[in-house]
């Protein structure tokens, strides 16, 4: 990928590239919206990149060729989105940075994705955090790793108006090959490796339903989180979060909040409980355990949280049917978007097929099934 990257500079600018970075995009295994609420995920990086090829430039005039195709940026004028447009996300990035008062110059640069658009596996994250690793190499920024997580946080938040948590970038950027990490958002760190069961892989299918969490009702469920925290720290004012609540705390409050804000913390708070029933379950070697967590997620979100849809609910029906699957989920932010599935390593390619043909005879869908390989995060090509 890289060797592509690069040569892919050489030949648009006729000389070799500064660096060359990459950033992959990544599973959320269990803890399903738990990040903003400074909770709990289980999660992994992919082994599908975004890379840049990178050099400074003189000026303010950037040159980004994408696909063959340039695509200008003029320092001077990065303040405002523009609906659509990928280079929001390098904009927004930039605007960042500027506000944390860290200097940076132009650049010309290559960009080639690998990570599946609007699926949810954070092709925006990938591309935030490719870029940001390419940038602070030809330009010396010295930031810790957590925080430029929270600059393409900032990138989501403060540019675009998605309430996104810090799961994202910081999966891209922490992931270890063949494990999960149990990540902590509340001290924003990896709190242990936990490693990918052997004999088992993800197969990874795309519903082919586009989400848009900006449009989506992704900010709306961040609100009902805090209006059920709030409602809850009338009574237990020691409360922070819906990571300080157990299932048992929130029944007993149930009555002292609207009915929808209790089903958001209900399943908020019973991800945060899988996360850690599903280390013990994996620390224990017990796949059929855990396996059976990521149906109990899938099922929260379908009746509590409410952000699966039809089309996510037939792939993880389907896998109740086809041979070698224990366990299967939305992930990610829901809304559309990719399923995961749990599969034995010798079943995978056939249930891989299976599910795609099956799917497509009930939905009429074509769907992208794959199975994924669990990869390292963001770093620089030697
Ligand atoms: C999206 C957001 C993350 C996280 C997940 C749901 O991917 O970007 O911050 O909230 O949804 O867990």
């Amino acid at each position: 990928m890289s060797t592509s990257v690069r040569e892919q500079f050489i030949a648009r600018y006729g000389k070799e590239p500064a660096v060359c970075s990459f950033a992959p995009g990544r599973l959320e295994i269990l803890g399903n919206h738990t990040d903003y609420n400074e909770g709990f995920v289980l999660s992994c990086a992919v082994s599908q990149h975004t890379c840049f090829a990178m050099s400074p430039a003189d000026g303010t005039k950037c040159n980004i060729c994408e696909h063959g195709k340039d695509q200008e940026l003029d320092l001077n004028d990065i303040d405002t989105p523009v609906k659509g447009d990928w280079r929001n996300y390098i904009k927004g990035l930039l605007v960042d940075l500027k506000r944390r008062g860290i200097k940076f110059g132009a650049f010309d640069a290559v960009l080639d994705s690998q990570v599946p658009l609007s699926a949810g596996m954070s092709s925006s994250a990938a591309l935030e955090m490719s870029f940001a690793f390419a940038l602070k190499t030809i330009y010396g920024i010295e930031l810790p790793l957590a925080d430029w997580a929270r600059v393409g946080q900032a990138v989501e938040n403060k540019f675009l108006g998605l309430n996104s948590g810090l799961l994202d970038q910081f999966s891209s950027l922490f992931g270890k090959k063949d494990s999960f990490i149990l990540c902590d958002f509340r001290t924003v760190e990896v709190l242990k490796n936990v490693g990918m069961p052997s004999g088992y892989v993800f197969v990874v299918a795309n519903s082919m339903v586009k989400h848009n969490l900006v449009d989506s009702a992704y900010n709306q469920r961040r609100v009902s989180c805090e209006n059920a925290t709030a409602a809850i720290r009338k009574t237990h004012p020691e409360i922070k979060t819906l990571r300080d609540v157990s299932s048992e705390l929130l029944e007993a409050c149930k009555g002292d909040m609207d009915h929808i804000d209790y089903l958001r913390a209900k399943h908020v708070v019973g991800e945060d409980e899988r996360v850690f029933r599903a280390v013990d379950c994996l620390g224990k070697d017990d796949i059929a355990g855990f396996g059976q967590l990521l149906y109990e997620s899938h099922e929260s979100s379908r009746v509590n949280f409410e952000n699966s849809c039809p089309e996510l609910d037939i792939l993880v029906e389907l896998s109740k049917s086809i041979p070698g699957c224990l366990g299967a989920r939305l992930s990610g932010g829901g809304f559309g978007g990719i399923s995961i599935h749990l599969v034995e390593i010798d079943k995978a390619e056939s249930y891989a097929e299976r599910l795609k043909t099956a799917y497509k005879s009930q939905t009429g869908i074509d769907a992208a099934t794959f199975i994924c390989s669990i990869g390292d995060g963001a770093g620089i090509k030697a």
